[in-house]
Parts: C-alpha cells; sequence; structure tokens
C-alpha cells in the first residue's frame, strides 16, 4: 500500500507520526512511503533519513492523497480537503470530537482514533495516551525543575544545608506516576493524590506519600472504582473534602504537578484558586490539564493554555504539548504505536484487511468512520 505521512501543521506541533524505523519495517513488508519534505525534521529526523530506509520524499498533496495517512494531530480543514474518500487516516484524531468526526466521515474517509483503544494488556503496544503521557510526565518535571528558584534534591554544602523541595502531584495516571519517579530521580520529596483506589498502592510503591481522602459514602466508593480504568466525576461531597486537603498540602509543597482528566470531560478542578493564592511565592504549578477547562485553564482555574502565569509569585505553567517538547522520542514511541496498530488492519499480503467489529475489540474501539458514516457517537 501507499503510506503518506505529511508535516504536522498545527501550532507548535513537532511530533511525526512515522520515524525511519517504522519505515523500514513497513517497506520490508511491501508498502510504499510517501514524506511530506520537512515532515520529520522538528524531531530530528532529516528527509534524507526517511529516504535512506527506501521513502520518496513528496509534497503535502503527495503525501495526503496515499492509500493510508499516517498523521500525529486530527487533520485541520485545509488538510482534510486534501484526502480522498476511501483513503485509511490513522492518528490522535480526537474522538471525542464529534463535529471533526462528521467532517471525515462526510469526506468519505476511514479513520482510525488511536486513542479510543481500550486499556488492556493487547493493547498495550499501541497505546499513544500511555506513550505520549509518559513524556509529558517526565518532561513536567524538567519544566518545573527549570522554573524553581531552588534546587530539587536536600545538599549539604559547606554553605549550608538546602532542602529537598516538596512536591504535590495531582493525579496518579501514567503522566503522575512518571513524574513522581522522575522527581524521585532528582531527590524530591512527593505526595500524591488520586480519586482511583488502584492508584495508592502504585503512588506508594514510587516512593511518595498518598494524600488520603477516604470514601464516607458507598456512593463515593463506587464511583471512584472509575470505568474501564479511568477516573468518572466524583461527587461535590468528596471533590470538597480533597479540595480541603490539596489546600493544606500545597501551602507546604514547592511544586505542584497537576495531571487529572476525566475523559471526554472538562479537567476536574483541584487546585482552586484561594489555594494558590496561600502557596509559597517562588512554588511553581505545572498544570498538565491545560487548555481543556473553560478559558484555557486546566486543574487550576488560573492556568492560561499555553502561557505562564503569575499568581502573587506562584509561576502557573500551561503548556498544553509537552510530548511535542521532546520531539524525536515522542514520535519513535508514538510510530511504533502506530505500527503495532497498523498489523491489525493490514493482512501478509500488505493488503487492507480491517477486521470486522466483533473480531477485534481496538480495532472497533478506534474506528471513527467508514464508508461516509460516523461509526462512534459520543
Ligand atoms: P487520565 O490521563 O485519564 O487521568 C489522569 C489521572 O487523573 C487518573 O489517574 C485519574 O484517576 C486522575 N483523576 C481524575 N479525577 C481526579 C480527581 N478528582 N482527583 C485526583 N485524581 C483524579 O489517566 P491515564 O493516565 O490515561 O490512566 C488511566 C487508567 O488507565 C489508569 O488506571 C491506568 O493505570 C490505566 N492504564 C492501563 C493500561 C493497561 O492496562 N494497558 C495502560 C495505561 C494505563
Amino acid at each position: 500500500m501507499r503510506i503518506g505521512v505529511p508535516l504536522e501543521t498545527r501550532p507548535g506541533e513537532t511530533r511525526v507520526a512515522a520515524t525511519p524505523e517504522t519505515v523500514k519495517k513497513l517497506i520490508s513488508q511491501g508498502h510504499q512511503f510517501i514524506i511530506q519534505s520537512g515532515a520529520g525534521n522538528s524531531a530530528s529526523v532529516p528527509d534524507s533519513a526517511y529516504e535512506a530506509v527506501g521513502a520518496t520524499i513528496g509534497s503535502a498533496a503527495d503525501a495526503f492523497t496515499a492509500e493510508i495517512v499516517l498523521k500525529v494531530r486530527a487533520p485541520q480543514a485545509a488538510e482534510l480537503k486534501q484526502i480522498k474518500s476511501g483513503t485509511v487516516l490513522i492518528g490522535m484524531l480526537d474522538p471525542f470530537d464529534n463535529e471533526a468526526i462528521a467532517a471525515m466521515a462526510s469526506q468519505g474517509i476511514t479513520a482510525f482514533a488511536l486513542e479510543a483503544a481500550p486499556r488492556t494488556t493487547r493493547a498495550q503496544s499501541m497505546d499513544v495516551l500511555s506513550s505520549q503521557a509518559n513524556i509529558a510526565g517526565y518532561k513536567a518535571v524538567m519544566i518545573a525543575a527549570n522554573e524553581y528558584q531552588r534546587f530539587m534534591p536536600m545538599l549539604m554544602t559547606a554553605a549550608g544545608t538546602v532542602k529537598a523541595a516538596r512536591i504535590l502531584i495531582l493525579g496518579a495516571g501514567v503522566a503522575g506516576l512518571q513524574a513522581i519517579a522522575t522527581a524521585k530521580r532528582l531527590g524530591a520529596v512527593i505526595e500524591a493524590s488520586d480519586v482511583r483506589p488502584a492508584a495508592k498502592e502504585q503512588i506508594e510503591s514510587l516512593g511518595a506519600k498518598f494524600v488520603d481522602v477516604p470514601y464516607e459514602t458507598d456512593e463515593e466508593r463506587e464511583i471512584a472504582k472509575g470505568v474501564g480504568g479511568y477516573a468518572r466525576p466524583m461527587p461535590e461531597s468528596w471533590m470538597k473534602r480533597q479540595a480541603a486537603l490539596v489546600a493544606e498540602r500545597a501551602q507546604q509543597a514547592d511544586i505542584v504537578i497537576a495531571t487529572a482528566l476525566i475523559p471526554g470531560r472538562k479537567p476536574p478542578v483541584l487546585l482552586h484558586s484561594d489555594t494558590v493564592a496561600k502557596m509559597k511565592p517562588g512554588s511553581v504549578v505545572i498544570d498538565l490539564a491545560a487548555g481543556r477547562g473553560e478559558n484555557g485553564s486546566g486543574n487550576c482555574p488560573l492556568t492560561r493554555a499555553d502561557q505562564i502565569v503569575d499568581a502573587n509569585g506562584v509561576k502557573i505553567v500551561g503548556h498544553t504539548n509537552l510530548p511535542s517538547m521532546v520531539a524525536a522520542d515522542a514520535s519513535a514511541l508514538y510510530a511504533r504505536n502506530v505500527l503495532d496498530f497498523m498489523k491489525l488492519i493490514i493482512n501478509k499480503e500488505a493488503q487492507l484487511a480491517i477486521p470486522a467489529a466483533a473480531d477485534d475489540d481496538i480495532v472497533a474501539a478506534c474506528l471513527m468512520c467508514r464508508d461516509g458514516q460516523a461509526v462512534r457517537k459520543n
């Protein structure tokens, strides 16, 4: 099959959906690649590296008119227009964006949104949310260390002792757990909170302290279990008790890294404005949910998408695309996710063979539209 890889055009997007490693593997299986010139530049992959493994370098039109188009982000209107009916599109297409999916459907595209893959063992190697959240969690700590005006580790020097930084992590999914592991290596003292009971053991196994907000009713206990591994919105009563505890812990913290998300919904507000007002000057907040809440906010209402807000000496960092700041590795991992997903829809003869929904739960979950119809409605 002819596989196209266009240059990503969303502002700040530096990743690319295929790397020489994945291109080489697919070419060896009988496929052809058309890479838009410059598609890998910002991920440190020059055109020559793709050519060296047998790909052809071409224009955007060449890449978009292939039989399979590999993208990082959902196509914007101008890109969508270039994709022919019947094309298979694979990317992080945002399964909750019904409007965009309807637009892809009306274009006659068969679109797979990889974020929709179930969180199962078989789907792990193609789990883009995990591969990218892992990077975001790491980079969040790096940015925090950079913005923070003090040391992370405890140091005993001839000029006196420096205290270790105290970090509070809100949300201990893939990003939060990686943030704990990374901050631990830098010598910080870490506390973390999550709504799902399974998170306690994971937090503690990484050497952080679990900030416990005990469940008081059966309803709270039931909702906290989440669904499909994901959190659900907690009842007001629990959120209030959590906010009180977070307020107390945030005042002691030097750095807060907020990563809490609930699929398909606005992020929960965990770090309220009055809590930020009580934090120490010089503290740093990294809000990984930035841009997903009202007015570009995230887990903190003061966050603004892609800005660093100074709230009375507390820096609130709202980068919305941290994986793009680690473009080479983010692309390498994402491209492997894409490659593993492609194995499900391509047969040994290098032809498209999309299994029926009943035969493959991963393909069924990721399929957004086919034959002009949106398959999935949120
Ligand atoms: P996510 O990015 O959707 O959310 C981040 C974290 O925020 C989650 O841990 C969630 O519980 C937490 N959160 C939501 N509301 C909160 C609140 N009010 N207070 C505190 N924390 C709150 O989650 P992510 O990282 O995508 O992980 C989702 C689940 O999938 C996890 O259970 C993870 O262990 C599981 N998983 C399973 C895999 C597998 O078995 N193949 C692979 C990757 C993840």
